[in-house]
């Protein structure tokens, strides 16, 4: 099969699009042809090497994989050859942690491809109990640009934000895949939501997903702004994926009692923490990491009702990965970045 691997952790040209072996069938998986796979921002991280989890090179990394079962050993859980499936984009590794609840906390939990091989390929082993029916009627590119978004948001906004109808929420970088997909879950939840953006290109699109009010983070202070939109109260929920660098200013969005839900760092892993604002301001700060399958499923059921929709920026053909990677990092992305590995084009497609 043709497959993206690296060889070393580095810039772009790390990528290799070569022949590699077809996966071997394993009891209690599943082969699956990949129709498309999702680029995350984690993907630039475990490119880097920045990812603490071992990744064993050669490696072929991707999370977000939308496919069709070919092969299964062992217990089937109700699926055939030639169905349509999601993969979980994240579960335990170790089979001895498949029924650790939640799962999110197992010690083998890891994103979809970071140490076994993923779906920057033309297929791809995973355990079969990590299947999800595809039952959304969209294309396999667009399905590809949900899971591992979907389930962030219902954990990050849902469950641990928490978010009700009438509370005010500010999510941080809303024209990102994960920023995107959280503007729209706290919009179903009945919330208003404040969102931060760093070009005005990217208004309509968040606009289009439901923000209520756009800030553009290179032209004025995010925090003065939401302050005066909630009238010196602050917002209910703050939804972050930026992390160091804009901590102190999210947390003056925040009112008193109110959550702080952090899931990223793309402005970097460090920060520091006013105890006094902590303590006199009951704020709760709380760490996202993914969500569980029974998160993903109920993610699922809203995009199916099209209650919730993909947000694809583009596709790229898997021999562009280098491309396709360095167009997210540009920061001009506006939603998700999917390869489509059987792809006989040699440029993006819109
Ligand atoms: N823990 C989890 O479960 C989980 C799940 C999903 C994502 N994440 C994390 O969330 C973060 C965002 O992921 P994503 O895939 O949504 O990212 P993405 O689609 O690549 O978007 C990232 C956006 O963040 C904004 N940004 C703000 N400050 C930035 C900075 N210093 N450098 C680069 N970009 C900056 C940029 O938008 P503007 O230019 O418009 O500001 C950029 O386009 C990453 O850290 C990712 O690892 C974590």
């Amino acid at each position: 099969m043709k497959a993206a691997i690296i060889n070393a952790f580095g810039g772009y040209d790390v990528f290799n699009h070569t022949d590699v072996p077809d996966p071997e069938p394993r009891t209690g998986y599943a082969i699956v042809k990949v129709l498309a796979c999702g680029i995350n921002r984690y993907d630039l991280f475990l490119r880097m090497g920045g990812v603490k989890k071992p990744t064993p090179l050669p490696h072929v990394m991707g999370a977000d994989i939308s496919g069709e079962v070919v092969e299964i050993s062992g217990d089937a859980h109700g699926f055939s050859p030639g169905d349509r499936v999601i993969v979980a984009p994240g579960f335990p590794i170790d089979p001895a942690d498949w029924d650790a609840a939640p799962e999110t906390l197992a010690p083998s939990y890891t994103v979809t491809g970071t140490t076994e091989w993923g779906g920057y390929a033309q297929f791809v082993r995973v355990p079969t109990r990590y299947l999800l029916a595809d039952r959304t009627n969209l294309s396999p590119e667009q399905v590809a640009a949900i899971p591992l978004v979907l389930v962030t948001a219902v954990h990050a906004v849902r469950t641990l934000g928490n978010v009700k109808p009438s509370n005010r929420v500010l999510i941080q970088a809303g024209a990102s895949g994960s920023g995107s997909m959280c503007i729209q879950l706290a919009k179903h939840l009945g919330a208003q939501v404040a969102t931060t953006i760093g070009s005005d290109e990217k208004t309509a699109f968040v606009q289009a997903c439901g923000a209520d009010v756009i800030i553009n983070h290179r032209n004025e202070n995010f925090a003065d702004r939401v302050r005066d939109w909630t009238e010196g109260t602050g917002v209910d929920v703050v939804i972050d994926n930026v992390g160091g660098g804009v901590f102190a200013d999210n947390l003056k969005c925040l009112k008193p009692g109110g959550a702080f839900v952090n899931f990223g760092l793309v402005g970097g892993v460090k920060d520091t923490l006013n105890f006094a604002a902590l303590i006199f301001n009951q704020y709760r700060i709380l760490g996202s990491m993914m969500g569980t399958l029974n998160e993903l499923k109920d993610g699922l059921q809203l995009i199916e009702a099209g209650k919730l929709r993909p947000n694809l920026d583009r596709t790229f053909p898997l021999s562009q990965v280098a491309k396709a990677h360095e167009y997210i990092d540009s920061r001009s992305v506006q939603g998700k970045v999917v390869l489509l590995p059987w792809s006989e084009e040699s440029e993006p497609r819109l």
